[in-house]
């Protein structure tokens, strides 16, 4: 049976309103199953793209130094995947919880940009973006939602420089302030929502952790059980696309 097809666990829904009705501090870190209603494939599971990919001949420098045309087919056919993708009731509770939260950070580890499409902006992408492009060469970083690229790999325009998918790779590190601002949000909280994420890899995950370990409660959204769902406050056995919308109703 499908997760979507259990019945929404009502005891844990009120606890999660409660803790929704009182907050004023939120910070919220999605992964990339926040965007599977969307039909972007995750990572881990079942159908999960780690299944089917190494990440060390994809998602390293050393294998687009190797190989950067074939990094740039596996990011092309990602962002067609990507650029049709749309965002899902999930992203949209988010702006709306946004709105009426006064202090609000989301932080996602997802590099497709739909939370920004959907309207999110008090918010930072630890691994980047899909659509970013950064060149090698000179630095210069530029926003490209163009699909196909007309030329793989693409070059910089400015000095014909190597360019780069502007996300982060195994073995580099997350925007440093970035990571700062969404673990200290998560410190001072009175609420960290944790949707869609296996929260294995670190440090992004570290941002439930520090919310974990200054003792803040934590609702966790995913159908799954993961290693957070013991030590959180709240675990929704849910699609976050289902659940929070009833949530921020
Ligand atoms: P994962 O693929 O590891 O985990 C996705 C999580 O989403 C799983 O725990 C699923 O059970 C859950 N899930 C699936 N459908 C869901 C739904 N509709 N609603 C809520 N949850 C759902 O993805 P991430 O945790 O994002 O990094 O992975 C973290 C990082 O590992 C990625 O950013 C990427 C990857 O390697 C890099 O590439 C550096």
């Amino acid at each position: 049976m499908s997760p979507s097809a259990e019945p929404l666990p009502e005891a844990e829904l009120a606890r999660a309103r409660e803790l929704l009705a009182g907050a004023r501090r939120v910070v919220v870190l999605t992964g990339a199953g926040f965007s599977a209603e969307s039909g972007v494939p995750t990572f881990r599971g079942p159908q999960g793209l780690w299944r089917q990919f190494r990440p060390e001949e994809l998602a390293t420098p050393e294998a687009f130094a190797r190989d950067p045309r074939l990094v740039w087919e596996w990011y092309e056919w990602r962002r067609g995947l990507v650029a049709q993708a749309r965002p899902n009731p999930g992203h949209e509770a988010l702006v709306r919880l946004e709105a009426r939260v006064p202090e609000f950070l989301l932080a996602t580890q997802n590099v497709d940009g739909l939370h920004q499409l959907a309207g999110s902006q008090r918010m930072s992408e630890l691994h980047g973006s899909i659509w970013r492009l950064r060149c090698c060469g000179c630095g210069d970083e530029r926003l490209d939602r163009a699909h196909p690229l007309p030329e793989l790999p693409p070059r910089c325009g400015g000095c014909g420089g190597l360019l780069r998918p502007g996300v982060v790779w195994y073995g580099e590190s997350l925007p440093l302030e970035a990571l700062q601002a969404a673990v200290e949000a998560a410190r001072a909280c009175d609420l960290a929502i944790v949707a869609g994420t296996s929260a294995v890899v670190y440090p992004a995950a570290g941002v439930a952790t520090a919310a974990l370990q200054a003792g803040r409660p934590v609702l966790e959204i995913n159908p799954e059980r993961t290693e957070l769902s013991g030590l959180v406050a709240v675990s929704l056995r849910a699609r976050s696309g289902e659940v929070l919308p009833l949530l921020v109703a």
